[in-house]
């Protein structure tokens, strides 16, 4: 096996499509932070990804900037990791193609996702809507990426990018096996989808994850929200009339209370049996007022800070640039051994 295939390297994205919030953060952001200091670690503002849906020019450059502030303000150094936005590797989108040949439509057809997004009307959908894992196959097998730190609606993309990476190994045994590269070019990617808060729930609706679409701004705490923003959305949050149970299987079936233990153990670095140790018994509102107060605490100094870093567009635009440079040295090897590999001639 090739030394780029060995080691631990991860890669995640994030779109650049307005409103991010609380699910963002703990179900992603946060644990990029936590895995900086171990490994290599790449983060991509997928730019790509957000154009399956039309962006208006304007706002998508103003939310491409705005994830880079949200990753550094949450504590990603852009100095030791790479911090990048996906169009300014264009490995992405080769990558990306030779992968839609690779894919099958029968695999693509089973994404709940596009089935989400695309809605009733199917035929309204971009062609890229569909294609889309394809390309986040391509994002993270782009940089022979082992691991990817993701929320709980990704697992099946997560899987889509390891049958790509095996169908790919499997179609080009002979000419993998002949330059060398032993049977696996492509290593199989692991998701990283653990702790308390890999699916944040919308605070209207306990049935829905919490989105940055959802017209309802009540149903999602922004990380651009000021305190009294959080205190006002959390108070507001829909609950059931019982009391907190005091064992984790109490929370089965009460989705309204399951969401707010888990935010408040993500928030507060513990788990939700240590969380129910401490408020079993207790009304709703003696947790949110907690709730709230922890929240604030931990949130409003990174919203604070995306603020100060957008404030110097410039410097934002700078550390996407270096990033992007860093990452196509990783890059660019990979693709060309890729296009070996197929039978592409280059010069
Ligand atoms: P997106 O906003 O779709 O670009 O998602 C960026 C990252 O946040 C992905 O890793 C998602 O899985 C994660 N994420 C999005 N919404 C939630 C949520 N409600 N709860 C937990 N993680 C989420
Ligand atoms: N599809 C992911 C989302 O919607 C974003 C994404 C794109 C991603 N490329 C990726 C996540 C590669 C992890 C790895 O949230």
């Amino acid at each position: 096996m090739q030394e780029t295939s060995k080691k631990i390297r991860v890669f995640s994205g994030v779109q650049p499509t307005g409103n991010l919030h609380l699910g963002n953060y703990l179900g992603a952001i946060k644990r990029f932070v936590a895995l900086q200091d171990e490994h290599e670690c790449l983060y991509c503002v997928v730019d790509l990804h957000a154009i399956t849906v039309f962006q208006d020019p304007d706002e998508l450059t103003h939310n491409t900037r705005e994830v880079t502030a949200a990753f550094i303000a949450a504590g990603i150094d852009p100095t030791r990791q790479i911090i990048f936005n996906q169009s300014q590797v264009s490995g992405h989108a080769e990558l990306a193609w030779i992968f839609n040949c690779v894919a099958r439509l029968g695999w693509l057809n089973r994404m709940t996702q596009f089935k989400e997004k695309a809605g009733k009307d199917r035929e309204k959908a971009s062609a890229g809507l569909y294609v889309y894992p394809n390309l986040m196959a391509a994002d993270i097998l782009l940089y022979h990426a082992t691991h990817v730190p993701v929320g709980e609606d990704q697992k099946q993309h997560l899987e889509l990018a390891r049958d790509i990476a095996q169908k790919f190994n499997n179609d080009f045994a002979k000419t993998i096996a002949r330059a060398d590269y032993a049977d696996d070019f492509f290593p199989l990617p692991e998701p990283l989808i653990a702790g308390p808060a890999t699916r944040v729930m919308s605070f209207r609706d306990g049935a829905k994850k919490m989105s940055k679409s959802d017209p309802s701004d009540l149903s999602r705490i922004n990380l651009t929200d000021d305190q009294d923003a959080i205190a006002k959305k959390i108070r507001k949050a829909k609950t059931d009339p019982e009391p907190l149970p005091s064992e984790v299987e109490g929370l089965e079936a009460r989705p309204e209370a399951d969401n707010l233990i888990g935010i408040y153990a993500a928030l507060a670095g513990t788990d939700k049996a240590s969380v129910l140790g401490d408020y079993g018994g207790a009304t709703f509102s003696t947790l949110k007022e907690a709730l709230a107060e922890l929240a604030t605490a931990k949130l409003t100094p990174i919203g604070d800070e995306m603020r100060r870093l957008m404030a110097d567009p410039e410097e934002i635009d700078r550390i996407l640039a270096d990033g992007a440079g860093r990452a196509h040295t990783i890059a660019d090897p990979i693709l060309a051994k890729t296009k070996d590999i197929i039978g592409f001639i280059r010069s």
